[in-house]
């Protein structure tokens, strides 16, 4: 993962470079660091933590310079701790890196043999000393192209010169990054994103190019150093909204956007007077896919393992779900009438991106869902659908999994009915109980006092599980996961059914056991494998729907009700307690709910 940002101007940098770096912790925080030439000096500060520890730091050592690059690390090789952030520097170089330097073993060894010395257990610093070892004998240019071609795996670069003190050097292979343009000065970051505070003129790298940036002017190259004109494009200056307003954390803000997300949404695809899907420019007719593959990681692996029942039932189409890093080795069989879709909050997913980009360059249709609309996955996808949720933060997705979750039963629709497969009234049905899901949604973020009190017995436990049937599967599977990666506590999701073929006997006395029952039509199924796990001692938290019928409740330990809507909707419904659930679990027992250890909010490394 990581972020890198450089800046090349007539000004002193290391504030504007510390402003990007934050806007960079969601690809990483566990280290940082900047470095600048100053005077003829390359100089760098380092630290284990986050941007606010570096900037503590910063200010003791009075850094200086009119150029510099900046890096906000999350490990791959080598503890994190300020031996190993980034920058790593010789007496001559200095380089940020993104990415995995997949032969540096190899390369450390041979330039071991040369006399180099290595200070840090990372892949980077083979590339401070390969670049060192070329400008021996070569020109900059030069230099760079021998590195690059020596290097296997992926990477974006940021790269300082001690005898070169106007420039910057930026390359990229398999992670992104883009050039800003401003007033005197010129930008280097892993996304437009963190340049935004500073200009909205910016043109990416395609895979493969490298650029040399001055503060008055950027030339970019091909991989065999060919000079290659960029386009610039405009960015939203977006005047979204970063900051967390009165709630405690990021996630608290964004679970409570839900009803908005949804809205927006709804807004954006949905004409109400015609009761019509507003998918313009499909690229595709109907009969010209016979089926969808979606693919995503984490949490939007999960949208599209829910998007997998609703194609099953509202259309005919043959529907396959992949996680991204498996699908991208597999040997898959490439088909014409394959419609592949892409699921990614951030659009940066290295696997996701590289699913995507095997489907293209095998010539097939790729459509994205994503929430970031200027990403990778974005621009090269064929056709977008934006979920339209506005900045997600936490690094839990929250409120993306449920904009992920809509768009994609739109998308649903949107394909049911230009093939035929749904009649006209069920259609409009459809559509028309989309309209009351963002009041549904609301109203049931108000479980909120009672997924506290269950909390609390949460917060103590050592293991739990989270079953469900159908539409309830996928969502049981991301309640596990929030807990996970939130209160670290170990939680599966299983498929009710599943349970007798294995994981029943992980079940003993007084084992939380979340069972997601809404009255759908699993629904007796779902109850009759609760009771087999309550017979086996498990403490069940019960999650339905709000219903006339008294549900079943005899030994039952707790019972959470959400709202009432259709079957094929209630999924959005039942998420609702589950991230509150892991959030206040995290929150019991003291865990930074924004930045949870070891995650990063964007996986760029495979
Ligand atoms: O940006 P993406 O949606 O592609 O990210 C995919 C996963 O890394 C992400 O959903 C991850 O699982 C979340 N931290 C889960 O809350």
């Amino acid at each position: 993962m990581c972020g890198i940002v450089g800046i090349t101007s007539n000004k002193q940098v290391t504030t504007s470079i510390i402003n990007s770096l934050r806007k960079l912790e969601y690809r990483g925080y566990d280290s940082a660091g900047v470095a600048t030439i100053n005077e003829g000096h390359l100089n760098e500060v380092k630290c284990e933590g986050r941007v606010d520890v570096l900037e503590k730091n910063l200010s003791k050592s009075n850094l200086k310079g009119t150029i510099g690059i900046g890096h906000v690390r999350w490990a791959t090789h080598g503890i994190p701790n300020s031996v190993n952030a980034h920058p790593h520097s010789s007496e001559s170089v200095s380089v940020v890196h993104n990415g995995i330097i997949e032969n540096s073993t190899l390369l450390k060894k041979l330039l071991i043999k040369k006399g180099h010395k290595f200070k840090s257990q990372t892949d980077t610093e083979v590339i401070v000393h390969l670049i060192t070892e070329y400008l021996k004998k070569n020109d900059l240019k030069k230099s760079i192209l021998k590195v690059l071609k020596k290097l296997h795996g992926s990477f974006a670069l940021g790269i300082i010169f001690k005898d070169q003190p106007d420039l910057i050097v930026g390359a990229r292979r398999g992670s992104p990054l883009a050039v800003g343009y401003g007033p005197n000065e010129n930008y280097l970051g892993s996304d437009s994103y963190a340049l935004k505070s500073m200009t909205n003129k910016i043109s990416y790298l395609n895979d493969g190019e490298f650029c040399i940036l001055k503060k008055d002017n950027v030339e970019f190259f091909d991989k065999k150093g060919k000079k290659v004109n960029k386009k610039v494009l405009e960015v939203s200056l977006d005047g979204q909204n970063y900051d967390k307003g009165d709630y405690k954390h990021f996630m608290a803000k964004e679970v409570e956007e839900q009803p908005t997300t949804i809205k927006n949404c709804v807004n954006e695809y949905i004409d109400k007077v015609n009761s019509d899907i507003n998918i313009f420019n499909f690229p595709w007719k109907g009969n010209e896919i016979s089926s969808i593959m979606l693919i995503g990681c984490g949490t939007a692996y999960h949208s599209c393992l829910m998007a997998k029942y609703w194609f099953e039932q509202l259309t005919t189409l043959n529907v396959n779900v992949d996680i991204a890093s498996e699908f991208r080795y597999r040997n898959n069989r490439f088909k014409k009438d394959t419609l592949y879709i892409f699921v990614s909050q951030s659009g940066e997913t290295a696997d996701t991106f590289a699913a995507l980009d095997l489907c293209n360059k095998n010539k097939m249709k790729t459509c994205s869902v994503v929430n970031v609309v200027e990403s990778s996955i974005a621009r090269e996808s064929k056709f977008v659908l934006p979920i339209h949720c506005g900045p997600e933060i936490g690094v839990a997705s929250t409120k993306a999994f449920l904009g992920q979750m809509l768009v994609l039963y739109i998308l649903c629709l949107k394909i049911s009915k230009m093939r035929k497969d749904i009649d006209k009234k069920k259609y409009l049905e459809k559509i028309k109980s989309l309209f009351s899901l963002s009041k549904l949604t609301k109203q049931t973020l108000e479980t909120d006092n009672k997924v506290q009190s269950v909390c609390s017995s949460f917060a103590e436990i050592k293991g739990s599980m989270f079953l469900g049937r159908g539409y309830s599967y996928p969502i049981a599977l991301e309640g596990a996961l929030k807990l996970k990666e939130l209160a670290y506590v170990h939680a599966e999701g299983y498929p009710a059914g599943e349970m007798k073929h294995g994981p029943l006997a992980l079940i003993e006395e007084g084992m939380p056991v979340v069972v997601l029952a809404p009255r759908d039509e699993y629904y007796k199924k779902t109850i009759s494998n609760m009771q087999e796990v309550i017979a086996r001692g498990a403490k069940v938290l019960l999650i339905t729907n709000k219903s006339k019928d008294e549900v079943y409740s005899e030994n039952i330990w707790e019972k959470i009700e959400v709202e009432n809507t259709s079957e094929d909707l209630l999924p959005f419904l039942i998420t609702i307690p589950l991230q509150k659930l892991a959030y206040y679990s995290a929150l019991k027992r003291g865990y930074d709910i924004d930045k949870p250890r070891n995650l990063a909010k964007s996986v760029t490394v495979e």
